[in-house]
């Protein structure tokens, strides 16, 4: 067993491209954009709904990561960075996991889904600001966006200094 099973390999990659898109999203455009915006009700939707693929998508590959063989720890040479890899994953999938549900707490908490999804009959709140999962929401964003720095700055530290094939690992191929 060289790499990871290529379920994990394909939703790895489709979900760093959706998690990045919708960290990107929420903060740049959704946070941005005032309730009275009409483009908010827009914003909301496609949001909500990438968010609810995240969560759907990253319990599969929970499930999946769980089942299947993985291949052996890679040694960078430094024992502290061996530690810490597999309980720095974990981490991902619990941030992950904890975006998806704070943001559905929130959502639920302001009614968004008849808003969002319903006749469009009823008006948004004027901000969320006051919901405590909102404020949740907004304090794992940051921490996510750190630990998957921390994640890319150690995959790319593999590939290039290393040079121990480690992205390979997490790609289609034999075996
Ligand atoms: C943006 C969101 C990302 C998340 C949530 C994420 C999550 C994870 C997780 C949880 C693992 C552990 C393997 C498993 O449990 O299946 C993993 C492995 C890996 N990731 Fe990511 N990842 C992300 C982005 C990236 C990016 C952009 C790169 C490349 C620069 C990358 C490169 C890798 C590599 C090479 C491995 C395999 C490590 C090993 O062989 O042990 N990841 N990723
Ligand atoms: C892993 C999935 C998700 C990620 C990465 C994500 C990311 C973000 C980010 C970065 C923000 C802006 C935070 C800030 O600037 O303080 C945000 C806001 C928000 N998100 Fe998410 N989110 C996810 C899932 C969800 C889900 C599933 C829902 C609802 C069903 C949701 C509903 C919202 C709402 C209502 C806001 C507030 C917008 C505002 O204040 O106007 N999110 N999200």
């Amino acid at each position: 067993m060289k790499r990871y099973h290529p379920v994990l390999v394909g939703l790895h990659w489709l979900l760093a491209v959706m998690i990045l898109m919708s960290l990107f999203v929420g903060s740049q455009a959704l946070a941005e954009t005032p309730n009275d915006d009409p483009r908010k009700i827009e914003l909301l939707r496609a949001h909500m709904t990438a968010g609810g693929m995240i969560l759907v998508l990253m319990l599969i590959r929970l499930a999946t990561r769980l089942m299947t063989p993985l291949p052996p720890p890679v040694s960078t040479g430094h024992p502290l960075a061996v530690r810490l890899a597999r309980p720095l994953h974990w981490m991902l999938y619990a941030l992950v996991i904890a975006m998806a549900l704070t943001g559905m707490a929130m959502a639920s908490a302001a009614s968004l889904p008849e808003i969002v999804f319903g006749e469009g009959l009823a008006v948004l709140p004027r901000d969320f600001s006051h919901l405590p999962e909102r404020t949740l929401h907004g304090l794992i964003a940051p921490l996510l966006v750190l630990l998957i720095l921390v994640h890319v700055g150690a995959a790319l530290f593999h590939h290039f200094i290393r040079r121990d094939g480690l992205l390979q690992r997490m790609w289609f191929g034999e075996d």
